[in-house]
This record gives structure tokens, C-alpha cells and sequence, in this order.
């Protein structure tokens, strides 16, 4: 039986966490529209110069997440990249200026993990410590339940590429700048974020406006 204390003691940091960071509900996204797919492939590439006074609007942070993985198929749940057996077991977790969030495809929505700024914690390279975005990739390898031990693993990995492609397409047809990237302080970024030790990070994507030519000293 659960005594009142406990469950207050449960409850109450989930709950300030949400009310200092927000509970942020996405606009609904727009799933029409954009450059036709060849032109985007011409695009694509990665880019490692922002334009730090220009954040994405919730809309195209909307619009980036959901061609990232979000559903597609309301009917079934499935989602706009493919994984092995189904089993969606990449999370997306958003680290913004103001703070993380988890990205939740079922609801469209951010739910809040850390406040704060942990945008340096993403990687070694000092764009990333200002982009607007940073996308870190986590695979939940307790989700991937069809699957052998020793492959866990590697289809977290796969499944992350499909999602990382979508990412460079979806922001080639919307003149943002991106790259996937391998370096960052796992140690850190695995504390910071909360995740278990079957929650392997694989990649980070960075994320925001290129920084234009007639900006550069
Ligand atoms: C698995 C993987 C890891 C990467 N890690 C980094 C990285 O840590 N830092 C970085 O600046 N770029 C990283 N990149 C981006 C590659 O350097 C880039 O894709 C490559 O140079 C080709 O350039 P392009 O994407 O413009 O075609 C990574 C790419 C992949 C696929």
C-alpha cells in the first residue's frame, strides 16, 4: 500500500520538471508540401556553420520531427522511418537552449527531461554549443524484444541512420543546415539525460540555419 508521502515523493519531481520546463505541445505538423525529393538529394550535406540568432520556429521544429520519425500511419502507429521488426526503439530527445526534451510520437509532443543548457555536453566542436537544435539519438535496446542480445546493437545503430536521413532530407528542403555526428561526452550526456543502461545513445544531429556567406568574417 502505498502511504501519501511515497507517492509525493514519487510524483513531485516529475512534477516540478514539467512545470519548470514546460510540458511543450508541438503545432500539429504539416505533412504536404516541400522541395521535390531529387532536388532535396542534390542538397543534402552536412554543414557546420549556424546562424546562432536564428532559431527554428515550433512549427519547423514540428515539421522536423515528425520527418524524422514521427507517424505517418495513424491506422498502425508506423512511423516515417523503418525499424527493425517494428520496434521504434530510437527515442529522440531535443536538447534546446532553454532545456532537453523527449520527443513522443504518439502525442506530437516534447516531454520535458532536464532544464538547462546542455547543448556543450552534444559534442566537441564549437558550433555545437550554439546551433539552435541538437538531436541525440538514443536506442532503447529493451524495446527491441525480437531481437538476438548481440544484435541490439547494431539495429539501434541501422535504425538511427534511416531516422539521420530523414533529418538531412527534411532539412535540405527547408534551407536548414545539419550533420550527424559520432563525438560527444557520452558520460555526461547519458547522466544528464537520465537514461538507463540499456539506453545506448548512437548519434547526434545538429540542427539550424546555415550561417550565410555575408555573415563570415
Ligand atoms: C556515423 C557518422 C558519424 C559522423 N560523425 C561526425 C562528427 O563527429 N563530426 C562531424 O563534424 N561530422 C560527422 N559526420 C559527418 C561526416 O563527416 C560527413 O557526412 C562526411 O564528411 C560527408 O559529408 P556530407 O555529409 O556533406 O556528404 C559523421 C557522419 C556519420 C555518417
Amino acid at each position: 500500500m502505498f502511504t501519501p508521502r511515497f507517492l509525493i515523493s514519487l510524483l513531485l519531481p516529475t512534477l516540478l520538471l514539467t512545470l519548470a520546463a514546460g510540458c511543450r505541445t508541438l503545432p500539429q505538423p504539416q505533412t504536404d508540401g516541400g522541395m521535390p525529393l531529387m532536388l532535396a538529394l542534390k542538397e543534402r550535406q552536412s554543414i557546420r556553420e549556424y546562424d546562432t540568432a536564428k532559431p527554428l520556429s515550433p512549427e519547423t521544429l514540428s515539421n522536423l520531427l515528425w520527418a524524422a520519425d514521427g507517424i505517418n500511419r495513424p491506422e498502425t502507429g508506423k512511423r516515417t522511418a523503418p525499424s527493425a521488426m517494428n520496434s521504434q526503439e530510437v527515442e529522440i530527445y531535443v536538447v534546446l537552449e532553454q532545456g532537453a526534451y523527449r520527443f513522443e510520437p504518439k502525442n506530437h509532443q516534447l516531454d520535458p527531461i532536464a532544464v538547462g543548457d546542455l547543448r556543450a555536453q552534444t559534442g566537441g566542436e564549437e558550433f555545437v554549443k550554439t546551433a539552435p537544435v541538437n538531436l541525440v539519438y538514443v536506442a532503447d535496446l529493451d524495446k527491441l524484444t525480437k531481437a538476438p542480445e548481440n544484435e541490439k546493437e547494431f539495429y539501434g545503430g541501422v535504425d538511427t541512420g534511416f531516422i539521420s536521413q530523414n533529418v538531412y532530407l527534411f532539412c535540405a528542403s527547408e534551407g536548414l543546415g545539419t550533420v550527424v555526428r559520432a563525438g560527444f561526452d557520452r558520460a555526461a550526456l547519458t547522466q544528464s539525460l537520465k537514461l538507463r543502461p540499456t539506453q545506448k545513445i548512437i548519434l547526434v544531429q545538429t540542427v539550424g540555419y546555415p550561417k550565410q556567406k555575408s555573415q563570415e568574417k
